[in-house]
């Protein structure tokens, strides 16, 4: 498209979700025109209300499964249930989000001859027998299983992805997300993180699967969204993947350890029995992000929490 200024006009694609929402804020404070295209199964409004009245923003709501014309510059395609609770409430609807989204933004790109990133994932390297996971590592995931609407949805996206970029030249990037946290993560959806804060908030006991020794690493949003953002301002010809996570870890035991100290709660901690194709262990490299971005994380978890368990604490309140 024809930009009379200097800066882009930015689709983001699932941005009243957790991460969609702090990316749209990101992007307009450093002064670019954002339409936020979101179905709201799992990214409430509320999410994106104080931007609403921003002049440089525009909210759709749109399923990303229909097709879609618009004109723009760049495509952050976030839209997809990210927690187990929601995409495995309707796994064929995950799956066609998945993918026939990803086929509607790329023909979007396509068109608009726009720079496209996927919201990948670390799921797509399964329940991996190679630790830390470098993006080389082409996993080990179960294609029948009930994590695989997810998984397989978007491993599938990253090789549709790859396909237009050889076959029509697109400008593509691909991001693996490993767990993030923060504020606006939907207090409900059975995610490690925002389940033990809650919990603990009110005093319930904290539900760990399996005896908590699996680990698991934890990145703050902040650090998630300015990562994101450098993989699409990448030099030109890097398609990725690459990894974004933050590489300290900790086994889910300790995760709950310090949500019950740091809330002060006297939850006690309820062992239940570990659901199926549970990964035991997952951990980002990061060397490629650092050397092709000069990224890596900058907030530790325990200040993350705080601004976490803040959030929580309101919400609740
Ligand atoms: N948060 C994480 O730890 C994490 C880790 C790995 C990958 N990711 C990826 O990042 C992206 C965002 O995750 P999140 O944590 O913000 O999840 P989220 O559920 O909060 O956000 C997803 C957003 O997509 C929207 N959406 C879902 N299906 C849609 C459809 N068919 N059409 C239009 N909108 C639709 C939802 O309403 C929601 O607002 C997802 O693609 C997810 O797979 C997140």
């Amino acid at each position: 498209m024809v930009n009379y200024y200097s800066d882009r006009r930015i689709l983001v694609t699932g941005g009243a979700g957790f991460l969609g929402s702090h990316l749209c804020e990101r992007l307009l404070s450093d002064g670019h025109e954002v339409i936020c295209v979101d179905n709201c199964f799992t990214g409430p409004k509320q999410n994106i209300e104080r931007l609403l009245g921003h002049p440089k923003f525009e909210f759709i709501r749109h399923d990303i499964t229909l097709p879609l014309c618009l004109e723009m510059d760049e495509i952050y395609n976030l839209a997809c249930p990210a927690s187990p609770v929601h995409y495995q409430y309707n796994p064929i609807k995950t799956i066609k989000t998945n993918i026939h989204g990803a086929l509607n933004m790329l023909g979007l790109a396509k068109r608009t001859k726009s720079k496209i990133l996927q919201a990948s994932t670390s799921e797509v390297y399964g329940d991996p027998t190679v630790h830390p996971q470098p993006e080389s590592y082409w996993g080990r995931v179960n294609p029948i299983g009930i994590r695989s609407c997810y998984d397989e949805g978007k491993r599938c996206a990253e090789t549709l992805f790859f396909d237009y970029h050889r076959q029509h030249g697109l400008n593509i990037k691909v991001a693996r997300i490993f767990n993030t946290y923060g504020p606006r993560m939907h207090p409900n959806d059975g995610r490690v993180v925002s389940n033990f804060i809650v919990q603990a908030l009110k005093g319930h006991p904290l539900t760990v699967y399996g005896d908590g020794s699996q680990t698991r690493s934890f990145c703050y949003v902040d650090d998630l969204v300015d990562g994101l953002i450098r993989v699409m301002n990448s030099r030109d010809g890097f398609t990725g993947p690459v990894n974004l996570g933050n590489p300290g870890e900790f086994t889910i035991r300790e995760l709950a350890e310090t949500i019950i100290d740091m809330t002060g709660s006297g939850s006690k901690i309820d062992f239940k029995p570990l659901p199926s194709d549970d990964p035991t262990q997952r951990k980002p490299d990061i060397a490629l992000a650092k050397k092709e971005m000069g990224w890596e994380p900058k907030v530790g978890l325990e200040p993350g929490l705080e601004k976490t368990i803040g959030y929580f604490r309101g919400l609740i309140a």
